[in-house]
């Protein structure tokens, strides 16, 4: 069976137009350099990488990963082809290449290079200032140094990695590139790294189950996390800071896919096989599922209905579905399945699935030129329960699209205790420290 999940990369927040890794970049003389490997020895090549890099920062501004003078100065000034050996200058540069640096054997991804307009859209939410103290979960070695210019001389930056292949090419590449200043340590950063605590802020590059004990207890008074933090079976970069009650509270969060979080804080995370090439992922333990009524579902004719509501920013509406219903999972189907049409395309980059008993909805959308979108929501469902549980999602889509169809409408809050929801919420997750608690205001 084909992977049915994504393993590593960047961001979904933004459509992937086209592969920029592939495109020959031409230099001011108009002269293709995708050629030109990251041996830098050469003055051109040298020549050649500051002005991608100045192409580079142009772009990601665009797109908005940049927002700020010292972000820009940071992308602008670090050799980010030191950090990626083998790859081509133009690739290094490529604002959403994640080059793999290593993987299980199983096709799961264990390190990675985060692409840089990710890189730059965390680091933007993160305000790093001169002068503060700074750790990195997961280390490559290219954000630690871009961490590095931003805190300048007087700051201090810390970078922790479970695997030792990853700190010592992290060590040798900032040693190359001039950022010996930075610490690499070795370490299950599951435990902080007390010895160089208080941080001002922790910036974790690992997909993260929760948030544990440790990284609070290592945050100055006034401090961030961003950590990429697993919801519902999706991923989260949520920027936090701390509140008063000693939990944190978001200040904002966008669509991403990071590589697992290893060690003492890993987390298997409940997936069901309803079908060969078929499989939902959920959080909740207590949400039963009979996966052979679901698949006898499968099989019988869908129904559709539409919503007249407009369809538009994917990864708002799903945090929304996903936040909004007990029973709401995640669907993800592979080509073979789409191809032999059981399910509709949706489904295969994963889809949240509205599911009841021997009935499921799924998400859909058409064309529509009356919104404003271009779009139109609405659900395929299947099973003897379709009409009820099609109905029930299409209110779903049609309080999105009326309430909360804009960036950042939910608020997240982590409250490091086990809380109880006095009724059965979605919006309530419970985690192995603490409890995460989507609002939606
Ligand atoms: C996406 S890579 C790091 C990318 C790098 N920070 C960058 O921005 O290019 C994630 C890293 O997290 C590391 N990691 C996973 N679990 C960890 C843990 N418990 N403690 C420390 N590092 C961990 C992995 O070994 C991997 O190298």
């Amino acid at each position: 069976m084909a992977r049915l999940r994504p393993v590593t990369g960047g961001s979904f927040a933004r459509p992937v137009e086209e592969d920029r890794a592939r495109r020959p970049f031409r230099n001011r003389e108009g002269t293709a350099v995708t050629d030109v490997t990251t041996d830098s020895s050469t003055g051109q090549a040298r020549a050649n990488a500051e002005l991608l890099r100045e192409e580079l920062v142009r772009d990601l501004r665009e797109q908005g990963a940049i927002r700020s003078e010292a972000v820009a100065a940071a992308v602008a000034t670090v050799p980010r082809h030191v950090f990626l050996p083998g790859e081509t200058l133009a690739a290094a540069y490529a604002a959403d290449n994640a080059p793999i640096v290593k993987s299980d054997g199983h096709g799961l991804t264990l390190s990675s290079v985060s692409a840089v307009h990710l890189q730059a859209t965390m680091l933007e939410a993160a305000g790093i200032e001169p002068g503060m103290n700074v750790c990195e979960v997961g280390s490559g070695g290219y954000n630690a140094a871009l961490m590095a210019e931003l805190v300048g001389e007087h700051g201090r930056v810390t970078t922790v990695d479970i695997d030792p292949d990853i700190t010592e090419r992290a060590r040798a590449f900032l040693d190359e590139a001039g950022y010996s200043q930075v610490e690499v340590v070795l370490a299950d950063a599951e435990h902080g790294v007390p010895g160089r605590a208080l941080f001002d802020r922790i910036i974790v590059t690992a997909g993260s189950w929760d948030i544990p004990p440790a990284w609070l207890e290592q945050l100055s008074a006034g401090g961030r996390i961003i950590v990429p933090l697993r919801l519902k079976g999706t991923t989260r970069w949520i920027s936090f800071d701390r509140d008063h009650t000693g939990g944190l509270v978001s200040r904002g969060y966008g669509l991403c896919v990071f590589v697992p979080f290893q060690g003492a804080g890993s987390h298997a995370e409940r997936s069901i096989t309803m079908e060969d090439g078929v499989v939902l992922h959920l959080d909740d333990e207590n949400v039963q599922l009979d996966a052979g009524a679901l698949r006898a579902a499968l099989h019988q004719p869908r129904i559709e209905r539409w919503s007249g509501a407009l369809f538009d920013m994917p990864d708002e509406q799903m945090l929304f579905l996903l936040t909004n219903d007990p029973a709401m999972a995640l669907l993800y189907a592979d080509q073979p399945v789409i191809d032999r049409e059981l399910l509709a395309r949706p489904a295969l980059r994963g889809v949240p699935v509205l599911v009841g008993g021997d009935s499921f909805a799924y998400r859909a959308a058409r064309p529509n030129d009356e919104m404003s979108s271009g779009y139109e929501s609405g659900v395929y469902a299947h099973g003897p329960a379709a009409e009820d549980i099609a109905d029930r999602y299409v209110g779903l889509l049609r309080r999105w699209a009326d309430k909360y169809h804009r960036r950042g409408a939910a608020s997240i809050q982590y409250l490091p205790e086990l809380a109880t929801p006095p009724v059965p919420s979605s919006g309530v997750i419970t985690k192995r420290h603490g409890t995460v608690v989507v609002t939606w205001p």
